[in-house]
């Protein structure tokens, strides 16, 4: 049993993170400054900081005692980034560099960071390996990028065991703060409420869904490694979007109209991920399936807890 820190664990993401950290006997602080989620999302089991990643009066604080770090907390909408990088380099980079300036401080020297597939841009190959060029094409994508970068410089300068994961397209159950971009639970909600699914490029778009307790319990594995580490986190099946919404209609057992949205400039035709190396490095595995996935995301959406 170690004790961890979850950054932004108050999140969609987090507070899966901290539920499988509790239930597999760890000792959990969580620090979030509820810019964006809700503190009910976080387990009782686990103790909660209220505090920005920026503040080091709270990140000392939070620090105290613990092993290692899962950092997660940042700004994850893409059109806000656009509209204001400033806020988003301030915020996840800035935010980043002075969390990590404290757990240098504190002795605290392993850390875990949420990044993205929005770190590879368009692919030039699929399925994505971990070694393919990073060309971010918005703010928030660079702003991972550029945390990445400063990773790898405290694992040469400081010797912090860095675990960096970048997540495909993360689905399931789970209180999300507004405004919802994801798409899953957009078409869940949509098709509940009879209403019209709104569809970007015809809905020929090929996207990595994975489960979030598969993507959770990846943090819990990855937590014994050491050195400096980089890892897909994706299903490795591209799904077309179109498909997904198929699959929806075909467990609730009826249909809702969809809207032709045409095309939308900066979108990322097809990526899915290859996992292999996570595979190999700590046995991790996707356990569920797209369409067991959708059933409980939709059981979930009759009745959101
Ligand atoms: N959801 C996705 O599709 C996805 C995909 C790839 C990567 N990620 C990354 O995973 C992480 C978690 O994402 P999520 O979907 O749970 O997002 P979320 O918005 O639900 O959770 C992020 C949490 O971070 C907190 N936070 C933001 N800035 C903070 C700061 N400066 N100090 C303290 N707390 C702060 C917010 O209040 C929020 O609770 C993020 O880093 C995100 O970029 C998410």
């Amino acid at each position: 049993m170690s004790k961890i820190l979850v950054t932004g664990g108050v999140g969609y993401i987090g507070s899966w993170v901290t539920k499988l950290l509790c239930d597999s006997g760890h000792q959990v602080v969580v620090l979030d400054n509820l810019s964006h989620g809700y503190k009910e999302n976080v387990d009782k089991r686990a103790k909660l900081i209220i505090g920005d990643i920026a503040d080091p009066k709270k990140t000392k604080e939070a620090l105290s005692g613990v092993d290692a770090v899962i950092h997660m907390a940042g700004l994850i909408v893409v059109p806000e980034s656009v509209k204001d990088p400033v806020k988003y380099t301030k915020n996840n980079v800035l935010g980043t560099v002075s969390l990590l300036e404290s757990m240098k401080e504190e002795g605290v020297k392993k850390i875990i960071f949420s990044s993205s597939a929005c770190v590879y841009g368009t692919p030039d190959k699929l399925p994505i390996k971990e070694d393919a060029p990073l060309h971010p094409d918005n703010p928030y994508g660079a702003t991972k990028a550029a945390i990445e970068t400063f990773l790898q410089a405290y694992h040469a300068n400081f010797g912090f065991d860095v675990i960096i994961l970048r997540y495909f397209n993360p689905y399931g159950p789970g209180r999300l703060a507004p405004p919802i971009t994801h798409a899953i639970p957009n078409f869940v909600k949509a098709t509940l409420s009879k209403k019209h699914i709104p569809l970007y490029w015809k809905g020929e778009q090929i996207r990595d869904f994975i489960y979030i307790e598969d993507l959770a319990q990846a943090h819990i594995d990855v937590l014994k490694l050491t050195g400096f580490n980089v890892f897909n986190l994706g299903m490795e099946k591209g799904v077309k979007i179109k498909d997904v919404v198929q699959i929806i209609f075909n467990i609730v057992g009826y249909t809702v109209p969809i809207d032709d949205l045409g095309g939308r400039p900066g979108d990322v035709h097809a990526n899915y991920a290859s996992s292999e190396k996570l595979k190999e490095a700590v046995g991790w595995e996707a356990r569920v399936s797209l369409r067991e996935g959708l059933k409980r995301t939709i059981n979930y959406y009759k009745n959101p807890k």
